[in-house]
């Protein structure tokens, strides 16, 4: 099949988030949806305006149904939010790197998310879910600007109350009526962490640049090196396939052979605008 060519997909259900932001779940009209590993995007086309890339938010297991969590900051992002049931949209992949969880069996899984962060982490945390017995142990941890904007917060709070996993959640500026935590994610780290062992957690991490920063130096001041945390960049794309150099990071290519990388190796290269 040519990776250039966007495939058609019909939204089958489209559900409104936080503000601005929406989930769909999007059924392929010819031929089976293809198989993705959690941490890969999409290329999503809505007709006549533009395409972006989009991780995919969904749950691998679920076959015949591909879900993507947007938030709207410009044209194309603001119509696939419009999106409604029914409605047709284009679709290219998966592309990139994923997760390596399916490689981390008998590890405690860390994740910790900031925002919107949460979408591209949600399926490697389906995964271990799904294969819990093969984990030493699961923490979640996320961080939200306000309360209103805490992403899937229903489903949160359902994996809350599981004897099998820990959740914490935070916002750095509380409103009336939030009796959560309040402050940034790294806070939380250490006590969510209390009696695991450093030497085994594996940590996969998602949000803006500098919170994935301050969010690795605080695991490696608690003896989780850089080279057990994995994070996702962003970067403007066109092509997806490692062809035209617009996600160009340094020496890598974002789409291809990222978004998913291990921060020792992308280190130096974060945060510096102009890579
Ligand atoms: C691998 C990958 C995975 C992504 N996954 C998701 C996802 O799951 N959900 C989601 O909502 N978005 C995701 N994004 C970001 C999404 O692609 C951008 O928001 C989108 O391209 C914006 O396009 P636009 O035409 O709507 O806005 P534009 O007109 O292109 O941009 C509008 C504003 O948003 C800013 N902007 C553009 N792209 C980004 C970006 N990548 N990060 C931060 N700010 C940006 C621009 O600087 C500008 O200020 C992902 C990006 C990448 C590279
Ligand atoms: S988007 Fe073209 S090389 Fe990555």
């Amino acid at each position: 099949m040519d990776p250039m060519l966007p495939r058609p997909f019909r939204v089958i259900r489209a559900k409104a988030e936080i503000a601005g932001t929406a989930t769909v779940d999007l059924a392929p009209v010819d031929g089976p949806a293809p198989a993705f590993a959690p941490g890969q995007f999409n290329m999503l086309y809505a007709f006549g305006v533009g395409e972006i890339p989009v991780s995919i938010s969904g749950d691998a297991g679920r076959t015949g149904i591909i879900t993507h969590t947007t938030r709207s900051v410009g044209l194309t992002s603001a119509a696939i939010v419009a999106l409604k049931e029914g409605d047709m949209v284009g679709l290219r992949g998966p592309f990139g790197s994923s997760w390596p969880v399916a490689a981390a069996k008998g590890r405690h899984a860390l994740f910790v998310a900031g925002g919107l962060g949460l979408a591209p982490l949600r399926p490697a945390i389906y995964h271990v879910l799904t294969n819990r017995a093969d984990y030493a142990g699961l923490t979640v941890i996320y961080g939200a600007r306000a309360p209103d904007e805490v992403l899937y917060e229903t489903e949160l709070n359902d994996w809350r109350k599981r004897p099998d996993m820990r959740v914490e959640v935070t916002v750095d500026h509380a409103r009336p009526g939030w009796t959560g935590r309040v402050g940034v994610v790294t806070t939380l780290i250490p006590r969510a962490l209390a009696g695991v062992d450093p030497s085994r957690v594996e940590a996969y991490i998602c949000g803006p640049e500098i919170m994935m920063r301050f969010t690795v130096q605080t695991l490696e001041g608690l003896g989780i090196g850089s080279d057990r945390c994995w994070i996702s960049m962003e970067r403007s794309m066109k092509c997806a396939v490692g062809f035209c150099g617009h996600c160009q990071f340094g020496g890598d290519f974002v789409c291809k052979d990222g978004p998913v990388f291990r921060h020792d190796r992308v280190a130096a290269r974060i945060g510096v605008k102009e890579l």
